[in-house]
């Protein structure tokens, strides 16, 4: 067996730097390889994680050469939404393909959304299963600290004594994402419910699943949802963000949603109603980037905010530099009383998920967070997309939602 981890990105964006800072708390696992087909930018992602010691990492010319290299054995699969199926199939040709180096890899992890909809998700996962590789689905906040500690601590004193937890509701809200394919609902696969609604899914998911159990044990029964673009086809907002993104995100005609909400209703195997009630919104401005959570039972309840920070810096008006993201993701503002995240890689869960799946891999055993996991969240966002079109509740039934598009995803939502 082997005792540490080559990894390979593909992509070197702001998802790709926050794992590189997050491999610091990962022990047995190298940063060897990035890919993208901006070679300045993979060269910049490699750089880092050289400058931080996680990796000798290189920039590769393409995905066959990064496989081929004797280093890399997982690949973290991180580009954009619209690039996930030609990027698994790159790399399925690539394993398949001798002289890349057939069945040398162990593994892949995949980040969220697992894809843009429930056909393309059914797609990745075939893809896997050809690869024949372990796989894992990348949803940090499953590992965010707090929720793991509370998750653990009520489940152990307060469950066993007055009865499992019924209600969760978990919300992640920033004011809108870094670049311009995030705001074009066909290249997104629909706005911020596919973006964040995918995160907050799951962690009520795990909140409410007893940990002694499997994921299965609690069941979708149905979905009510609502979608709204709130802020940015207001005029003035359209017009400023066609000119931060460019003029392909033009909101006044073809706005993605900035607010949705749902309710999802679970039964557990005794036959207990459960719901789980989450909420994402591109049209918070705070601080900065926002994730709640609460779990709520008989006699106890949890909750959680990301900007209740121990650290907060207060910046007086005469404090006037230059705009940033230094203090917490999604940052709104440099002056007042502002909360800082202090090690955001480990508060949002990358350093645990990575340290997770690094060893899972190594060990050869198939990751229980996996791709299967992100069929499951995509068809659930899909009936969530259903539900706020039909304006109805909807049960939950996979096969329903097999071809179904988002109408924002379409490019003929009119909110
Ligand atoms: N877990 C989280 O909280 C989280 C946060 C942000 C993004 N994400 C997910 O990570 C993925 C990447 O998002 P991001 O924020 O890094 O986006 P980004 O726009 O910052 O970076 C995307 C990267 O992909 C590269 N790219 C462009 N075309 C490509 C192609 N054909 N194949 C491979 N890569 C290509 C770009 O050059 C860039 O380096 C998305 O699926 C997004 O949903 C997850």
């Amino acid at each position: 067996m082997k005792k540490r981890l080559g990894i390979g990105f593909i992509g070197s964006g702001f998802i790709t730097r926050f794992h590189i800072q997050s491999f610091i708390g990962v022990r047995d696992a190298d940063v060897l390889g990035v890919w993208s087909p901006n070679k300045q930018n993979a060269e910049s992602a490699a750089a880092l994680a050289r400058r931080i010691r996680v990796g000798d990492c290189q920039a590769f010319n393409s995905i066959e050469e990064m496989i081929a290299s004797p280093g890399i054995d997982a690949i973290w699969l991180c580009g954009p939404n619209h690039k996930r199926i030609e990027n698994l199939e790159a790399i399925v040709k690539a394993i398949k393909s001798g002289k890349s180096g057939k069945g040398k890899l162990t593994g892949i992890a995949v980040e969220k959304p697992l894809a843009r909809n429930a056909a393309e998700a059914k797609r990745v996962i075939e893809l896997i299963e050809e690869s024949g590789l372990l796989h894992g689905y990348l949803e940090d906040q499953l590992f965010e600290p707090p929720v793991v500690r509370g998750r653990e601590i009520l489940w152990r004193r307060a469950a066993p004594l007055t009865g499992r937890p019924y209600l969760a509701r978990c919300a992640e809200e920033h004011s809108g994402p870094h670049n311009p394919w995030f705001w074009q609902g066909e290249l997104g696969g629909g706005g911020v419910l596919n973006d964040m609604m995918c995160h907050s899914v799951e962690v009520a998911r795990l909140l409410l699943t007893d940990p002694a159990k499997t994921r299965d044990s609690i069941k979708p029964v149905k979905v009510s949802a609502t979608i709204a673009s709130l802020k940015w086809s207001r005029p003035e907002y359209a017009d400023l963000l066609r000119q931060t993104m460019g003029n392909e995100v033009d909101y006044r005609t073809r706005p993605s949603e900035d607010f949705a909400r749902a309710t999802i209703n679970y039964v557990d195997d005794a036959g207990n109603p459960l719901i789980a009630e989450v909420t994402t919104s591109w049209s918070y401005v705070g601080a900065g980037l926002r994730l709640t959570s609460e779990l709520l039972g008989p006699e106890y309840s949890l909750s959680i905010n990301s900007l209740d920070t121990s650290l907060k810096l207060f910046l007086s008006r005469r404090v006037q530099g230059a705009s940033g993201e230094d203090l917490v993701e999604k940052q709104n503002a440099e002056q007042g009383l502002m909360p800082v995240v202090a090690s955001e890689a480990t508060e949002y869960g990358y350093e645990a998920e990575n340290r997770f799946f690094v060893n899972c891999f190594l060990d050869g055993k198939q990751p229980e967070v996996n791709c299967y996991d992100g069929l499951e969240v995509t068809q659930l966002l899909m009936t969530a997309y259903k539900s706020a079109e039909e304006e109805r509740t909807i049960a939950f039934d996979p096969k329903a939602i097999e071809n179904f598009i988002p109408a924002v995803a379409r490019g003929t939502w009119k909110p």
